[in-house]
């Protein structure tokens, strides 16, 4: 693939922030999202001269016109620039260039014989730094959906959004789409719990997860609920952390629990029992030395994905390949401030990854959940 023509403008993400925007050979479009819950050790998305200092660089680059990508690695070409254009700039382009390459069919490009597809992670119930509306210390309550196709689970995911919907009068969205409730940390697991196990009841097998992204109400060595229960407050020491996460896995029979620790906490992860999904997003924040960090302690068995916390979509691979070998489960990951690209979902199929978290509602999330329902029918 040639590079004949390349351009790249600002956009507005799904939380109105500026985003970026790349455009090659005219219709191969790509665009990267942003973090509200940032982990520290995220490169940074753009330069600290703004978007807009990435986007005239960009168009002023001279290297672009005429530059032949063959294979997926030639884009590792375009990696040294992170540092002067920011992580998101780096991954919008070298998923507009992968398009091109791929000709649209991009999970095929990458993996010629790839038929899975991921379960999806459905957020249905949010708060925390994606909340206006300060009612939970959690920021995500995920639905595990299990059925046979990603159609069904999806449509599982929705149903039992809109029930919630209908059930609690919830006070708005937060950014990634998921119900505002008026309900406190144990007051929606047990009232999720309790709806899940009624769905049980005629047949559909669902099952509790939750993004704790615990660095956010973690300070001076204490984690701090403000909206733990009826007793609303509560500070606990992270062996209390740890207790009190072990305790929900049991009661609410969580299958799923990402950054239930701060971000630096490798052993203390270590201690949290591993009869769960137990993932680190903050953690790792896609970084493969990181995760050797985290294998060393055996801090976790499970990762999420975001390309543009590492800035690059090479090393987003590298870092795939390496935990598949070393067994541990996957979560291809959206940002709360998303744009309409649907590339996760390609990148989730191509690269074989057992889970998804893109949302159940929206107009951002929905894109992509689409996507992937177009390549299962391509597929199967
Ligand atoms: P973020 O949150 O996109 O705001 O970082 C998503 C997550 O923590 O998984
Ligand atoms: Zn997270």
């Amino acid at each position: 693939m040639r590079i004949n023509s390349f351009h790249a403008r600002v956009i507005r993400n799904s939380r109105g922030e500026d985003a970026i925007e790349v455009i090659v050979n005219k219709k191969y479009i790509a665009s990267s999202p942003s973090g509200a819950s940032t982990g520290v050790h995220e490169v940074s998305a753009y330069p600290s001269k703004g978007v807009r200092f990435a986007v005239t660089f960009l168009n002023k680059y001279p290297h672009f016109k005429g530059f032949s990508l063959e294979e997926f690695s030639d884009l590792s070409h375009f990696d040294s620039l992170v540092s002067v254009i920011g992580g998101n700039a780096v991954v919008a382009l070298q998923l507009a260039c992968l398009k091109a390459m791929s000709q649209g069919k991009m999970y095929s490009f990458l993996d010629a014989h790839a038929r899975a597809l991921p379960i999806p992670l459905g957020n249905c119930v949010g708060g925390g730094a994606h909340a206006r509306q300060k009612t939970l210390d959690i920021q995500e309550f995920l639905l595990v959906p299990h059925a046979k196709s990603f159609f069904e689970r999806a449509a599982m995911n929705r149903h039992v959004y809109d029930v919630i919907g209908k059930m609690k009068n919830p006070l708005g969205k937060t950014d990634e789409g998921a119900h505002i409730l008026s309900l406190s940390d144990e007051g929606t697991f047990s009232f999720l719990s309790e709806l899940l196990d009624s769905f049980h009841s005629y047949g559909m097998s669902m099952k509790l997860g939750v993004d704790m992204a615990a660095s956010q109400f973690y300070s001076q060595g204490k984690y701090h609920y403000n909206h733990f229960s009826t007793v609303k407050k509560k500070v606990l020491n992270p062996s209390q952390q740890i207790t009190l996460v072990n305790r929900w896995v049991k009661k609410y029979g969580l299958v799923y629990v990402e950054d239930p620790l701060q971000e630096e906490d490798f052993s203390g992860f270590a201690k949290l029992k591993k009869n769960t999904l137990v993932c680190g997003d903050d953690l790792i924040t896609t970084n493969i030395e990181r995760l050797k960090m985290a294998l060393k302690y055996k801090s976790v068995n499970a990762i999420i994905v975001k390309p543009n916390q590492i800035g690059s979509l090479v090393k987003t691979k590298e870092l795939v390949d390496f935990a598949r070998k070393k067994g541990i489960t996957m979560v291809l990951s959206h940002r709360s401030g998303e744009t309409m690209d649907a590339s996760l979902a390609h990148l989730a199929v191509g690269w074989r990854i057992p889970y998804i978290k893109i949302g159940i509602f929206g107009k951002e999330r929905e894109v992509k959940l689409q996507e992937l329902i177009k390549i299962e029918k391509e597929i199967l």
